[in-house]
């Protein structure tokens, strides 16, 4: 009997990345990086050696990334300036090429995503159904900026692996307890988006917020992440959604994607938090901050109704304090912050896969442009200036 075509097809591209394997595992792999030197300058696409993957380690091929604002932050924003050299990237998908001794749940040719926070299953924050914020990662480790030990070496030197993943890179490594496995039938230059920002955005929605059927929400930020909290509000069924940007180009994708209102602070004189109160009756159920500006966090809380108003902060940044009236939190409204939406990434990034192959969660229309691992530093500038919602980098072939 044949094999139905899509079948042999995936049969013959794991046959294929088998005896690459074969050919490199357990070697150094020399390959092609970009590489940030120091903070506030361009990448440098280099020749970086790949060490072989250690115990519980899993050596990855990256086929493609996106550019999330949060390597952004740590490039130009941030105070992290010993976190340099680095390989910045964390929003990725690709192939495995090797592991290392004591992994069992992965091997050659698995199609998988990097994780920026890991999930052990064995730390009490694993084990507990109310948190991803997993211990061994490092997203719970404030300026740490590789929890374990950097694989990757350039011109000699130690070059740190961003966040633990470092996927503008052909190859990295990354513990086992970091990566996720996906249907081998998704197309990696797009399910990378659930890596980081599409995943964030939408769990802050549903898994943070628990946005309820029926209710009002307004986002503040409209990146792919504000975009995705949207897109989450909408499958939560509220029944409208007031996006909010400083730039209006970012409106029409919050449309496509579930927004009811659009409403840019600047056509108002007065404080936005008053606007949506008198859009809304004294202020929405839900609100969420995707913008990673202290400010607008504040904007959010106060827009929020008393007594029962939540508000979700997922913008990055630990540059300032926030700061609010007490009276805002006393009088019943609650302020939280989410990482990751809420997932645990290695049960959470296959559900989600599933998630788009059953067309109930947008990630095309979030991909605005489609470059090569070489135009990353286009990519970066685009996301400066707000002329993008995601660039995805081919980095490698399959
Ligand atoms: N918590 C997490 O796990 C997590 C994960 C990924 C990204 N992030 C953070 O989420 C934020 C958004 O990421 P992104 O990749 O979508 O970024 P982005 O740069 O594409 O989008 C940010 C948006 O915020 C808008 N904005 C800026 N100032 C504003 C203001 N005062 N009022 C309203 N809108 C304003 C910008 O115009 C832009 O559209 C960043 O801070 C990023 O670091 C957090
Ligand atoms: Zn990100
Ligand atoms: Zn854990």
């Amino acid at each position: 009997m044949f094999l139905p075509a899509v079948l042999s097809e995936l049969l013959s591209r794991l046959f294929i990345h088998i005896f690459a394997a074969m050919a490199t595992a357990g070697k150094v792999i020399k390959c092609k990086a970009a590489v940030a030197w120091e903070p506030n300058k361009p990448l440098v696409i280099e020749e970086i050696e790949v060490a072989p993957p250690q115990a519980n380690e899993v050596r990855i091929k990256i086929v493609a990334t996106a550019v999330c604002h949060s390597d952004l932050y740590h490039l130009l924003e941030s105070m992290h300036k010993d976190g340099f050299p680095t390989v910045l990237g964390h929003e990725a998908a690709g192939i495995v090429e090797s592991v290392g001794p004591g992994v069992t749940e992965f091997q050659p040719g698995d199609k998988v995503l990097p994780l920026f926070i890991s999930q052990c299953r064995e730390c009490r924050f694993c084990k507990s159904p109310k948190t991803n914020q997993c211990e061994k990662g490092w997203a719970t480790r404030p300026n740490v900026m590789a929890p374990l030990e950097s694989r990757l070496t350039c011109k000699g030197k130690k070059v740190l692996q961003f966040t633990g993943t470092s996927t503008f890179s052909e190859y990295t490594v990354v513990n086992q307890m970091a990566v996720a496995k996906i249907d081998p039938a998704a197309p990696l230059e797009k399910v990378c988006l659930l890596g980081c920002g599409i995943s964030t955005g939408y769990g802050a929605a549903v898994n943070t917020a628990k946005v309820e059927p029926g209710s009002t929400c307004a986002v503040f930020g409209l990146g792919a992440v504000g975009l995705a909290a949207v897109m989450g509000c909408k499958s939560a069924g509220a029944k409208r959604i007031i996006a909010v940007d400083i730039n209006p180009e970012k409106f029409v994708k919050a449309k496509v994607l579930g927004a009811t209102d659009c409403v840019n602070p600047k056509d108002h004189d007065k404080p936005i938090s008053q606007v949506l109160a008198e859009m809304t009756n004294g202020g929405v159920d839900f609100s969420l901050e995707c913008a990673g500006n202290v400010g607008v966090m504040r904007s959010a809380l106060e827009s929020c109704v008393k007594g029962w108003g939540v508000s979700v902060i997922v913008g990055w940044t630990d540059l300032h304090d926030i700061s609010a009236r007490p009276l805002q939190l006393i009088a019943g409204r609650t302020w939280k912050g989410s990482v990751f939406g809420g997932f645990k990434g290695r049960d959470g990034v296959p559900q989600m896969v599933k998630a788009y192959m059953d067309k109930k969660v947008k990630l095309d229309e979030f991909i605005t442009h489609n470059m090569t691992l070489d135009q990353v530093n286009d990519a970066i500038e685009l996301m400066k200036h707000g002329k993008c919602i995601r660039t995805v980098l081919k980095v490698s072939s399959q």
